[in-house]
């Protein structure tokens, strides 16, 4: 039986749990706490990221914000700090053992959204 990214990172619950871990890793790396201290309406910035994690890794509920060059449009985002919410991110998946290959995939998703992200 094959089982979806989706349900490999435990559904919307564990996706929840891992976007709240990786909001607070960003909150506690240098090279981007500021980007994420100011952001106005956290609560909508995480769910936001619920829901495009979710949708994205193959579960039942839709996106609705914006995509990614226009989430990111204007901000500047250097090289280093993409890489500092990558490796955020990867670490929070470590903790929670989510799978080798699961991480890979993540991985590899999120570095497709480079070129909509990095000085755009
Ligand atoms: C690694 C890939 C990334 C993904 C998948 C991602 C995902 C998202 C999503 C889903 C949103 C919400 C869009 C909306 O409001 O409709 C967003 C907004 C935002 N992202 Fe990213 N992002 C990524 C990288 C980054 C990086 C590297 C930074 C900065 C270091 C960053 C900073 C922000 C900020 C500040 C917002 C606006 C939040 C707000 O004001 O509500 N993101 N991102």
């Amino acid at each position: 039986m094959t089982t979806t990214l989706y349900q490999r990172l435990g559904g919307a619950d564990g996706i929840a749990r891992l976007v709240d871990d990786a909001i607070a890793a960003h909150l506690n790396n240098p090279i981007v706490k500021t980007r994420f201290e100011n952001i106005r309406d956290m609560e909508r910035a995480k769910r936001m990221a619920r829901e495009f994690f979710g949708a994205g890794s193959g579960g039942p509920d839709p996106y609705t914000g914006k995509d990614m060059l226009a989430a990111h449009k204007g901000m500047n985002i250097s090289e280093q700090e993409y890489l500092a919410v990558m490796d955020d991110i990867v670490n929070t998946l470590t903790r929670h053992n989510v799978g080798a290959e699961s991480k890979s995939e993540v991985i590899a998703i999120l570095y497709s959204l480079k070129g909509n992200i990095i000085r755009v």
